[in-house]
This record gives C-alpha cells, sequence and structure tokens, in this order.
C-alpha cells in the first residue's frame, strides 16, 4: 500500500546565500555568510567564493526548469535578508532585491512548484551581527520583524509554506555567528548567554508568526530545528543521564517552548537553579499566542551522534557541562559520509515517531541529504549510487514512521536541488541531484549536468514514492 497522500510535497531545499553567488548584485548587504571565515576553524584547504557559489542569482531560470523535469512539487527557498535590508536598519526595503524574490517565486509558481520560504537562514546582515551581537540584542528581533512584514507583505498571495528560522536549536551553540549572528560576550556566562538566545531566537519566531498569520491567515507557519537524535555512548546511567538532557536542551527545547508557549518544566528548573528567571512578561505573552497559530513542525535530519556524561557529581554542573561542552562522539556501528557524517536511517525513524509522539503536528521534513566529492567521469556522467542508497533508505524509514509509528508527514524535501557551497563554504561539498561545474565559469554561466541520482528522484516523485521499492541502482 503506498503511504504517501496524492498531495504529499516531494521536492527539494537550497539555502539562498550558499546557492547564489552576486554578493553586491542589485544593491545587496554583507551577511554573515558572505563574511564568515572558515579557513582556520576547519582546516581547509581552501574556501570557496561566496560572490560566485552556484550563480544561482542568474540561472535560477535553468534551475527551476530542471526541479520542473524533476517533477519537483515543492522548493524551499530562501529570501536572503540582505538583499531586502542590506544593513538591517533601513526604513525602506531594497526593491531590487524584493523584485528578484517575485520573479523567482513566479516562476516556481508558474512550473507547478510550491514555494517554502525560509525568513532567516545563515543570512543575517553583517551589520547587525557586527553592530548589535545578532540575536543577543532584542533591538535585532525588531530588525527582524521589519524584514519579515515587508517580505509576508509582498508575498502574501503567492507564498503559503513559511518557515521562520533555519535550524533554530543551533542557535544557543556559544559561537552561532552563522545562526545566530551572535557570539558569547566576555564576562556572560554560558547559562546566560543560552537564556537569552533562547528567549530572543523565540520571540523573532512568534512575531513572524503573528506578522504572517495577520498578513495571511491561510498560510502555513514553521519553526524549525536540526533534529541530530543524540544516543547514549554506553548503558551506564551517567551517559544515558546525558543523552536525555542533551536531546532536551539542545534539540528539543526549540519545539517544547514553540508548541506550549511556555518554559517546559525541566528547563524553568534549571533556570531557576542557574539563579536565573525570565522577566519579559509582554514577550512570553507573544511567545504563548504563536505557540497556538503554528501549524506545522519542520526539521533537517542528516547525522545521529552519540554522547558520554562527564564525571562530575554535582547535578547542576553535570547539566551544565552536558549542554555547554558536551561530550558528543560517532557511533561506531554507523558507516559514514566522506566529512564522517554518521548515516543512520533507522535513526531517522525514532526521530519521526518521537516528533509524533511529543507534538501531535504534522511534520514536514525539509532537509535531507548526502554529500560527496564528486567529479564526472570521462562520459560526462556522475554516477552517485551511494547518493540513491542513502534517499531509499532514509526514504523508506520514513515510510515505516508513517505506516507503522502512526507519524503524519506533510512532505519531504531533499538537499538540495543543484550543488552549491556547504555552511563552510566547500565547493567540493556537493549534495545535489544536479552537477554544477564551478570549474568552468565560462559566458558567466557554469553548466549544469544532472546526474544519476536525478533520474532515481524523478521516478520516485512521479510514481508518489510507489517506486522506492523497484527501483535499481
Ligand atoms: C544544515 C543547514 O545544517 O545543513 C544547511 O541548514 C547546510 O544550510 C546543511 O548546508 C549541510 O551542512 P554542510 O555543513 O555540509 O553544508
Amino acid at each position: 500500500m503506498n503511504v504517501f497522500p496524492a498531495e504529499f510535497l516531494w521536492g527539494g531545499a537550497m539555502s539562498n546565500v550558499q546557492a547564489e553567488g552576486g554578493c553586491f548584485a542589485d544593491g545587496k548587504g554583507l551577511n554573515v555568510f558572505d563574511t564568515l571565515e572558515v579557513r582556520k576553524e576547519y582546516g581547509q584547504e581552501s574556501v570557496d567564493n561566496s560572490d560566485l557559489a552556484a550563480n544561482h542569482y542568474f540561472q535560477y531560470e535553468e534551475d527551476i526548469s530542471l526541479m520542473k523535469e524533476m517533477s519537483f512539487k515543492a522548493l524551499r527557498l530562501s529570501i536572503v535578508w540582505s538583499r531586502i535590508y542590506p544593513t538591517g536598519i533601513e526604513d525602506k526595503p531594497n526593491e531590487p532585491g524584493l523584485a528578484h524574490y517575485e520573479k523567482v517565486i513566479d516562476r516556481l509558481l508558474e512550473a507547478g512548484i510550491e514555494p517554502v520560504v525560509s525568513l532567516i537562514h545563515f543570512d543575517m546582515p553583517d551589520y547587525l551581527s557586527k553592530t548589535y551581537n545578532g540575536f543577543y540584542s532584542k533591538k535585532v528581533v525588531d530588525f527582524y520583524a521589519h524584514h519579515v512584514e515587508t517580505v509576508a507583505e509582498r508575498f502574501k498571495n503567492k507564498v503559503k509554506y513559511w518557515i521562520t528560522y533555519n535550524e533554530m536549536n543551533t542557535a544557543t551553540m556559544l559561537q552561532s555567528k552563522l545562526v545566530a549572528g551572535a557570539s558569547i560576550p566576555s564576562g556572560i556566562s554560558a547559562e546566560k548567554y543560552f537564556r537569552t538566545i533562547v528567549f530572543n531566537t523565540q520571540l523573532a519566531h512568534a512575531k513572524a508568526v503573528a506578522i504572517i498569520k495577520e498578513k495571511a491567515p491561510e498560510a502555513k507557519v514553521s519553526g524549525m530545528i536540526n533534529f541530530y537524535q543524540i544516543y547514549p555512548k554506553t548503558l551506564s546511567p551517567k551517559d544515558m543521564l546525558a543523552a536525555a538532557i542533551a536531546n532536551d536542551f539542545l534539540c528539543l527545547l526549540t519545539f517544547d517552548i514553540m508548541t506550549q508557549g511556555i518554559y517546559p518544566p525541566y528547563y524553568e528548573e534549571f533556570l531557576s537553579r542557574c539563579g536565573m528567571e525570565e522577566d519579559d512578561r509582554e514577550g512570553l505573552e507573544i511567545i504563548k499566542r504563536s505557540s497556538e497559530q503554528i501549524d506545522f513542525l519542520s526539521i533537517s535530519y542528516y547525522q545521529t551522534c552519540e554522547i558520554s556524561g562527564p564525571e562530575i557529581e554535582d547535578p547542576l554542573e553535570f547539566e551544565k557541562s552536558v549542554i555547554f561542552r558536551p561530550q558528543l562522539s560517532m557511533n561506531e556501528h554507523l558507516e559514514k559520509t566522506d566529512w564522517g557524517w554518521s548515516i543512520d536511517p533507522s535513526g531517522f525513524r525514532k526521530v519521526l515517531s518521537t516528533l509524533n509522539q511529543r507534538y501531535h503536528k504534522p511534520v514536514f521534513i525539509v532537509e535531507n541529504g548526502i554529500a560527496g566529492d564528486e567529479k564526472p567521469d570521462s562520459r560526462g556522467v556522475i554516477d552517485d549510487d551511494y547518493r540513491i542508497r542513502f534517499y531509499r533508505e532514509h526514504i523508506k524509514n520514513m515510510q515505516d514512521a508513517i505506516e507503522s509509528d502512526g507519524a503524519e508527514i506533510i512532505g519531504y524535501l531533499a538537499w538540495s536541488p543543484i550543488d552549491f557551497l556547504s555552511s563552510h563554504k566547500e565547493m567540493r561539498k556537493r549534495y545535489g541531484f544536479i552537477y554544477v561545474d564551478s570549474d568552468h565559469y565560462e559566458d558567466h554561466k557554469m553548466k549544469r549536468i544532472p546526474k544519476k541520482s536525478f533520474y532515481w528522484y524523478k521516478r520516485l516523485i512521479e510514481s508518489n514514492g510507489a517506486s522506492l521499492y523497484e527501483v535499481s541502482e
């Protein structure tokens, strides 16, 4: 029996800062991705150019035609904040930026592809990050709300699905420039930083929900997390406890607050034991109201990991150590990608079942995929069988979550339609169904070449998932 409803949203997802290039085109301002320095931190040999990326800003029509050929039902894209408000503080938006996304969205609709819009995806104007320390400041929440207001007003009649904030749970990482435009100020404790970022990003999300719902009551709005299930490294009680704490604080806290509109007891207790309380009552009210308005939950899923509990007796210090200095490692029972990420399809089913049991809301998978360092062979072909295997196993597990665990899933968006820069600016970390020849930039174009997985995924979508078992590599 086919478990996927006819309206299931199959498709792909992208982050526009990682794909577009055109750093200064049409009045765009620099954002935190453009200015991110990764060379030292990640020991990469080279950092590719975000001014070029995959040249999607200039080749979007060709890319959308290829997505149409793949029979995409939906595409997740992000409207780059610094294209609309170059520094973030302007009163009036940058019209050429808005006009560009209008053309993109119109082209998608013409192609029968539902746009799913992310409102912040590594694209905070650099000025806001440098001047206000990003979402560590409440002022930035207001600048963000102003941006959302503009985008929602312009696209309220064209966009039905909205994602307020990409991978919001990772905004609390102590150096979260890319996600929150912020880093921990000197003299501030890790718990104070955590609490401030949790609150301000929840408030930003809540304001975005309210704005969109006011402008387009029929729109469907969600928050989003990166759900990286954390297993205990061993069956020892301290590892088991560490895993429970880490899953709550590092992954699920974001959805717990968004869906309940209040702090869950484990978090409230933690704050009070740290001697902190939340005092912005008005903000908490806004967060509460938005919890009644969100329609679905969205996640990215790539991998799982494991955790060891620290040798600490004091319960509060144990908890702090797990939250702020988690001892994470890779599960030795799992295969790894070329970048050392574990491949865990049954973890995917576990994640979907957990969400179903904990929140009783529809779930939209808006990122899942695998990267490899690929080149066309002498025939000009890219045989990415490993990618087909990855998708087949993950989609089978999603099917099991629906069929056996009762999960309600509204769509699956693969990361990604085309190759583009990774979050650490590496072009050689390729995720696409479509190869982008970034070594040859001729006539202001990079050639697009469908990989083998392109045809596999096309067939899967066209059969609404039924070809999963018949298709061979
Ligand atoms: C997600 C992000 O965390 O993972 C994407 O939302 C990112 O923007 C993706 O590209 C894959 O990670 P990476 O580091 O391999 O690009």
